[in-house]
């Protein structure tokens, strides 16, 4: 644990699926077991093509921040939470599965080279999901965000997912 507290001090992680199931509670755990990071770019989409920004970060609060899961944060650091939370979190409208995950031409440069660690918690959990979306989700939306992390300081990428097995 020392050494991953140590690996991730002051590095910037840029961060999808923070609305999912997986995503909250590593979130959390962030937040909670490496309070030395520097920062965190939360990428959601907005579901709502007018004022994007504004539609993701309303996300943001409703489906992580004010999730129990962060009942243990909350209680830790009382009022300072939401202050904790704007310090470190920064919410960012995109798509992983569009090119340049769906950020505006303006902050691909700076958001880019700012970041050390990918992580990339997107999914459709879904058995049934239709093919051409699963393909989309699955195969193009990593390639996305590799192609996107090349292009700045080979920052590290890592890849959430779930080996399923089925009996014959
Ligand atoms: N759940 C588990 O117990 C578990 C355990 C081990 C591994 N995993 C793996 O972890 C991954 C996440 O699972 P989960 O259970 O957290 O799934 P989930 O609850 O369905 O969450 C999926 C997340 O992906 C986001 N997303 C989907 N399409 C996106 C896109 N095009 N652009 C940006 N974000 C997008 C969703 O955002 P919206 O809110 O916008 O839909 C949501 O935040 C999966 O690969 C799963 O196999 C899960």
């Amino acid at each position: 644990m020392v050494e991953t507290t140590q690996f991730f001090t002051d590095k910037t992680l840029f961060m999808t699926g923070g609305t999912g199931f997986l995503g909250k509670v590593l979130l959390e755990r962030i937040l909670w077991q490496l309070p030395h990071i520097r920062r965190i770019f939360l990428l959601i989409r907005p579901h709502c093509a007018q004022d994007v920004e504004v539609a993701a970060a309303m996300r943001a609060e409703r489906a992580i921040f004010s999730s129990p899961v962060f009942n243990r944060l909350r209680t830790h650091h009382g009022r300072r939470f939401e202050g904790l939370v704007h310090e470190k979190v920064k919410i960012v409208a995109g798509d992983v599965s569009c090119p340049d995950l769906g950020l505006p031409p303006g902050q691909i440069q700076a958001l880019g080279s700012a970041v050390d660690v990918f992580i990339n918690a997107a999914a459709s959990v879904s058995f049934h999901e239709r093919l051409d979306r699963a393909v989309k989700l699955y195969n193009l939306s990593p390639l996305n965000l590799l192609y996107f992390a090349k292009r700045f300081n080979h920052p590290t990428l890592l890849q959430a997912t779930t080996a399923y097995v089925r009996e014959p």
